[in-house]
């Protein structure tokens, strides 16, 4: 596993408090940040929204996504519904948006990427079978190229639904930041394997720093 662990009480505060962090120790430039989907995300960003809609100027945000299912924009499965519902309606505005749209190309948001050059901060989940963004284990996406950053992607097992659009390793490691955020006891085995050194996509994330944001029902045994 690569970066830091921080076990804590409240994973959606913890993650606020991550994001303000990031954001003060970028003033005066703008704020690229992916977002992600998930229940933990939901969270996660209406805690943000919460605590951050005044202490973040929202107009020197830029908005990614690290990943997104192949549905339309208004699918109660669509990662940027969950976005816009859970922060940025709530926040009001940002400087610009740039969803990921199946029917586009990667290449198109793969460009964007290269535009912006380094994502400020990558937020990430974990699923109980260890993948992250959607990135899936045994999937064709870990093995992407390195100078492609997004990709298209599906999960072999079938567990996760729909064909996504991912960042891939590559694309997250142009972070400064990859903040994963776990909660849950469906997750502590899947951690622990993590922590132990197995080969899970989360495990492989690499960026200039990673922190893991666990909260106690997923954090491994050994760490609490
Ligand atoms: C997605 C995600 C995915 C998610 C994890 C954790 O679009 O599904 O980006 O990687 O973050 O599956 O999701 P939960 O918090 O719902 O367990």
């Amino acid at each position: 596993m690569n970066g830091e662990l921080q076990v804590v009480d409240d994973v959606p505060a913890a993650f606020a408090r991550e994001v303000i962090a990031a954001f003060s120790s970028r003033v005066g430039e703008e704020f690229d940040i992916a977002l992600s989907g998930g229940d933990t995300a939901r969270l996660c960003y209406e805690r943000l929204a919460a605590e951050a809609a005044h202490t973040i100027d929202w107009l020197a945000v830029n908005v990614f996504w690290g990943d997104e299912r192949c549905v339309p924009p208004d699918d109660p499965d669509s990662n940027e519904l969950l976005a816009r519902q859970a922060l940025l309606e709530r926040v009001g505005a940002a400087n610009a948006v740039y969803p990921m749209r199946c029917e586009e190309s990667v290449d198109a948001y793969q460009l964007r990427l290269g535009e912006v050059g380094r994502l400020d901060l990558v937020h990430l989940g974990m699923g109980p079978d260890g993948h992250t963004a959607s990135l899936f284990p045994g999937s064709a996406a870990l093995d992407a190229d390195e100078c492609q950053l997004v990709t298209f992607n599906e999960d072999p097992s079938g567990r996760n639904k729909h064909r996504r659009m991912t960042l891939t390793y590559a694309g997250i490691a142009r972070a400064r930041l990859a903040l994963f955020t776990v909660s849950g006891k469906a997750k502590r085995p899947a951690m622990e394997a993590v922590l132990a050194g197995e080969d899970l996509p989360a495990g492989r994330v690499r960026a200039e720093r990673v922190l893991w944001l666990v909260d106690r029902d997923a954090a491994p045994r050994s760490l609490l």
